[in-house]
């Protein structure tokens, strides 16, 4: 029998995975001043052995004013990045063979000066040492959010800055890809947006000047990192809203990036305004990722509301994508790579103390059977 498609590798730029699994990136609000924690520990470990060939980590605030909430994840500062090699060390000491690590960098803009989840979501209160926003705009996100200032020229060249250092310190702790987050109404999904960008500079006024932020990032980033690390982007399919990024707007902007050395694209989509109306359902976005495949030819990773084994395999199967990722159902559950191994039929390697799991070992089915 031949591999299913999801199992087999699949090279990204000069990167190879060992099969077509993703850790989508996920926050969890637990760093201390951008500083990974314990938790970050079991949770990048975790990750490290569900038999995922690719683990992103999660929304890393390349400077301090980017990070979404006062929990998350940075790297701008040198204690971050002793934080982040003592988890990823320890993450890939216990990683199943040939799983690769990629960090999505990002920049949170007017989304800044946020709570955690658990404490509403919403802006900053003034008792909760909220911080000054910066954005496309001086116009908040919605109603309740702080007003954040419009990034000068300056500004926005110090922001780029700030990817570029984070990005060389990833170089530093190893990782094999870096994500640039272009999406879920971020700092360049702000200026990306026409919904966000109302500038008349050389940063907006037509699709070309707001796709600047993007361009210029990838290639400041593309040039600082060496080859054998690959450069992927995350973007927006769609913004969900009438005036908002559609999928011809993604295409675009994808071939751009491509030409400009983006290894692959996750497409997401979504996150710029509250206004918008997303009709989310099972693999609500693989149609957005089926237009950036085809239409750009670039290594396309599918997200969203892709949850059992048999629905990733018919997303490649069908050649909507060329790499599933996976979110909530690896929290859920962090082994779930191996149960998808089993459920097509693959022998997946595990760690041998785990080996006695396996179900054909032990499970009620096979003791019938026996
Ligand atoms: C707890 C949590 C944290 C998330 N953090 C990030 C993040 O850091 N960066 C990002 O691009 N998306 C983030 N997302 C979105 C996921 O990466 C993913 O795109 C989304 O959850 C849809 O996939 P799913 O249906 O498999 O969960 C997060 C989602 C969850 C549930």
């Amino acid at each position: 029998m031949s591999l299913p498609l999801l199992f087999s590798p699949l090279k990204i730029g000069p990167v190879t995975v060992p099969n077509r699994i993703a850790v989508a990136p996920m926050c969890q609000y637990t760093a201390d001043d951008g500083s990974m924690t314990d938790w970050h520990l079991q949770h990048v470990m975790n990750l490290a052995m569900s038999g995922a060939g690719l683990v992103m980590v999660e929304a890393t605030g390349v400077e301090r004013r980017g990070r979404i909430t006062h929990g998350c994840v940075g790297l701008y500062s040198d204690a971050n990045e002793r934080a982040m090699a003592r988890v990823l060390a320890a993450a890939r000491a216990v990683a199943l063979p040939e799983t690769k690590f990629g960090i999505q960098l990002a920049h949170a803009g007017r989304k800044a000066s946020a709570q955690v989840p658990w404490d509403g979501g919403g802006a900053l209160t003034a008792d909760a040492d909220p911080w000054q926003t910066v954005s496309s705009t001086d116009q908040p996100f919605g109603p309740g959010w702080h007003a954040p200032e419009a990034l000068d020229a300056a500004g926005i060249e110090r922001s780029i800055e700030a990817f570029v250092q984070a990005a060389k310190r990833s170089v530093r702790l190893g990782y094999e890809a870096i994500e640039l987050h272009m999406t879920h109404g971020y700092l360049v999904h702000q200026f990306f947006s026409p919904v966000s960008n109302k500038r008349q500079d050389a940063w907006g006024g037509t699709p070309e000047k707001r796709m600047k932020l993007a361009l210029d990032l990838m290639q400041a980033v593309r040039t600082a990192v060496p080859v054998s690390v690959a450069v992927g982007v995350r973007i927006a399919g769609s913004d969900w809203m009438e005036g908002g990024v559609t999928i011809d707007d993604a295409v675009t902007l994808t071939n751009r990036l491509k030409v400009l050395g983006a290894a692959y694209a996750c497409v997401s989509s979504g996150g710029l305004d509250p206004a918008a109306r997303i009709s989310v359902g099972p693999g609500y976005q693989v149609g957005f990722a089926d237009a950036i495949k085809k239409q750009t030819g670039i290594v396309t990773r599918a997200v969203g509301m892709i949850v059992s084994p048999e629905q990733a395999e018919k997303i490649l199967a069908d050649g909507h994508a060329d790499q599933i990722a996976l979110a909530r159902a690896f929290l859920d559950n962090p082994r779930w790579g191996w149960h998808a191994a089993d459920a097509l039929g693959v022998d997946l390697h595990r760690p041998p103390q785990y080996d006695r799991a396996r179900p054909k070992l032990w499970s009620v089915a096979a003791l019938k059977k026996g």
